[in-house]
C-alpha cells in the first residue's frame, strides 16, 4: 500500500480511471475490428522456398518437416504452376545434390547444368510470369557442408567470394531473377554485383541474406538438403551472432553499399526486433526467411493438437508484417496462399 497518497473514500469507477478511453470500443464487433486493422498479409507478400532433387517423377517426404517434399524437376514445374495460378510473386530454389557431386570446394557451382540451375531453365520455360530466386551459397555442393571453400578447418573468404559471384553469373544466364547470397562472406555482394554486371546482367537483383543468424532453427533444413550428417563444426565464424543487434545493422548497411537491391532477415520470429530495426533505419526492401525450424515447430506443436495449426501459421505470417516486412519466405507459402483465396 502506498503511504503517501491515501486512498480516494470511494473507489473510482472504470471511466474514472481512464478518463473515459475505452479500448474494446473498436474491437467490439469484426467489422469494427476490419476497420481499424493495421497490417494485412496478402498473397504478394510470399516468396515460397522448394527443395529439388535429380530424377524424374520423384516425391520425396522430408521426415522434419512434416508436408514439404523434396520434388524431381518436372514434378517440381506442376507445383511452380499451381503457385503462379494462386499469384505467389516468386519461388526460392534450394537443391538436394547427389553426394557423389559434392566436394571440398562446392565445384558443382560452377557447373552451368547444375541441379538448380537446370531447375530454373525448366521454371521459366514453363511458367515465365513467376519471380526465381536462386541461392548461390556453396552448402548444397560441399563435401562438409560448409557454404565456403574450407582448407585446414579455415573457411577461405576471398576464394569463396570469388566463386560465388562466378556462380551467380551461371545462375543469372539460367534465368534467375534475383541472386540471393546466404553464404555471409564478406565482401559478396559487392563481388555478386561485378560479376552480373560484366557479364550484362544488369537487371538481375541481389537479395542479401544480409542478416544471417547462427542459429538451431536450421535444423530441419540441413536434413531437407543431407547436409545435416555431413557439417562439421559450426558456421559461427561467417554468421552473426544471435546476441547482437547492432552488428546487424552494420553488416546490412555494408551489404546495402555494395549494391544490394533487397535485404532478409534469417530467421524470421526469433528475430523480428531485427527486421524493424533495419526497416526503420534503412527503408529498404526488407524480408524475413521464416526457417525450416520455424515451420517446423508451429507444424509439430499442431499435429499434436496443442496448437491450431492453421490459425498459428497465420500469426506468425501476419507478425511479420507488423515488424516491418514487405515480404516472406515461408515454407507455408501455398497453404497461406489458399487461404487468403478462401479455398
Ligand atoms: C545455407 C542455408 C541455410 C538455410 C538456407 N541456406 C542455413 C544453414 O544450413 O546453415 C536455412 C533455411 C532453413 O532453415 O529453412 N546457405
Amino acid at each position: 500500500m502506498n503511504k503517501h497518497t491515501p486512498l480516494p473514500a470511494t473507489p473510482r469507477s472504470v471511466d474514472e480511471i481512464t478518463s473515459g478511453r475505452r479500448m474494446r470500443r473498436m474491437r467490439k464487433a469484426d467489422w469494427s475490428r476490419r476497420l481499424v486493422q493495421e497490417n494485412r498479409l496478402s498473397v504478394d507478400d510470399l516468396i515460397w522456398p522448394i527443395f529439388i532433387i535429380d530424377g524424374e517423377n520423384r516425391r520425396e517426404p522430408i521426415a522434419a518437416m512434416p508436408g514439404v517434399e523434396r520434388l524431381s524437376i518436372d514434378l517440381a514445374v506442376r507445383e511452380v504452376e499451381e503457385a503462379a495460378r494462386l499469384g505467389i510473386p516468386a519461388i526460392a530454389t534450394f537443391p538436394n545434390v547427389d553426394l557423389s557431386l559434392r566436394d571440398a570446394t562446392g565445384s558443382r557451382l560452377l557447373d552451368p547444368d547444375n541441379l538448380i540451375n537446370r531447375a530454373t531453365r525448366a521454371f521459366k520455360k514453363a511458367v515465365p510470369q513467376i519471380g526465381i530466386i536462386t541461392d548461390v551459397a556453396l552448402d548444397p555442393f560441399t563435401s562438409h557442408g560448409h557454404d565456403g571453400i574450407l582448407r585446414d578447418g579455415i573457411i577461405l573468404n576471398d576464394e569463396t567470394v570469388a566463386q560465388i559471384a562466378a556462380g551467380a553469373v551461371l545462375q543469372a544466364e539460367a534465368g534467375s531473377d534475383i541472386i540471393a547470397p546466404s553464404d555471409m562472406m564478406d565482401g559478396r555482394i559487392g563481388a555478386i554485383r561485378d560479376a552480373l554486371d560484366r557479364a550484362g546482367h544488369q537487371d538481375v537483383a541481389i537479395m542479401s541474406y544480409a542478416t544471417k543468424f547462427a542459429s538451431a532453427f536450421y535444423g530441419p533444413y540441413r536434413e531437407a538438403i543431407g547436409t545435416s550428417g555431413l557439417l562439421k563444426g559450426d558456421k559461427k565464424t561467417y554468421y552473426i551472432d544471435p546476441a547482437n543487434t547492432d552488428e546487424a545493422l552494420r553488416e546490412t548497411e555494408q551489404d546495402l553499399a555494395e549494391g544490394a537491391d533487397m535485404v532478409m532477415v534469417k530467421p524470421g520470429m526469433p528475430y523480428l526486433d531485427i527486421i524493424r530495426r533495419l526497416k526503420d533505419s534503412f527503408a529498404m526492401p526488407t524480408f524475413a526467411y521464416q526457417v525450416s525450424g520455424e515451420y517446423s515447430s508451429i507444424e509439430a506443436a499442431a499435429a499434436n493438437g496443442w496448437i491450431d495449426g492453421e490459425r498459428a501459421m497465420m500469426e506468425s505470417l501476419l507478425a511479420f508484417k507488423r515488424a516491418g516486412c514487405d515480404g516472406i519466405l515461408p515454407y507455408f507459402a501455398p497453404r497461406a496462399a489458399r487461404l487468403l483465396a478462401g479455398e
